[in-house]
């Protein structure tokens, strides 16, 4: 005969297994990115530095990464939403290359269908982590869910120091200088 307590020992036992599984289908998913923000990112790619001034506007159709280089040069990325890139300085040496993509800049829900690979503690911060397959691992701050840092498959590591959600850079700083425009200008393609 099998006792009361145990029955209820058995009973609790499908209870809880029905809810690890129903936990499975609860995993936590990222949270989309906001249309505008603006994040300070320190970027490792297998050793050389570089700070990373990212202004993020999908409600713009646009986005600008001003990097510096570890003791280098300051260079801006202006990407269009249309697939046009501008990569230039705004030193003496006046250089510009435009690239055209067939895809635009990230949509705030770019990280769906992300597959979750539990909870990691980093840098202090205790994040859930997903992995983008064929592209990066992102972590998220389990409590604030806003990002601490993504890798890249490639070993770049992306961490973000500053996220201040809603800001955005004034109209005028997006202009692309004169000469990404000259026709004859040797670096465009
Ligand atoms: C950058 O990454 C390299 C490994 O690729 C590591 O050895 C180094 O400590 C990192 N530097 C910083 C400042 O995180
Ligand atoms: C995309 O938009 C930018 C900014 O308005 C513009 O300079 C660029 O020429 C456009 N590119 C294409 C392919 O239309």
């Amino acid at each position: 005969m099998v006792s009361i307590p145990i029955l209820s020992l058995i009973v609790l036992f499908l209870v809880f297994s029905a809810g690890v599984q129903f936990s499975v289908a609860d995993e936590p998913v990222p949270a989309p990115w906001p249309e505008q923000f603006h994040a300070l990112m320190l970027m490792n790619k297998s050793g050389s530095l570089e700070i990373v001034d990212l202004w993020y506007d999908w409600v713009n159709d646009r986005n600008f990464n001003i990097i510096q280089k570890q003791l280098g040069k300051l260079t801006y990325d202006l990407e269009w939403n249309n697939g046009t890139s501008f990569y230039y300085t705004l030193d003496a040496s006046r250089t510009c290359r435009t690239v055209h993509f067939e895809v635009g800049i990230l949509r705030p829900n770019w990280l769906d269908g992300a597959k979750y690979l539990g909870q990691r503690h980093v840098n202090g911060f205790l994040c859930n982590v997903w992995e983008k397959v064929d592209f990066l691992w992102y972590y998220e701050d389990v409590v604030s869910k806003r990002p601490v840092q993504w890798i890249f498959y490639t070993g770049r590591e992306a961490h973000v120091m500053t996220f201040e959600v809603g800001a955005v850079l004034e109209d005028e700083k997006w202009q692309a200088p004169v000469y990404c425009f000259h026709n004859d200008n040797k670096n465009s393609e």
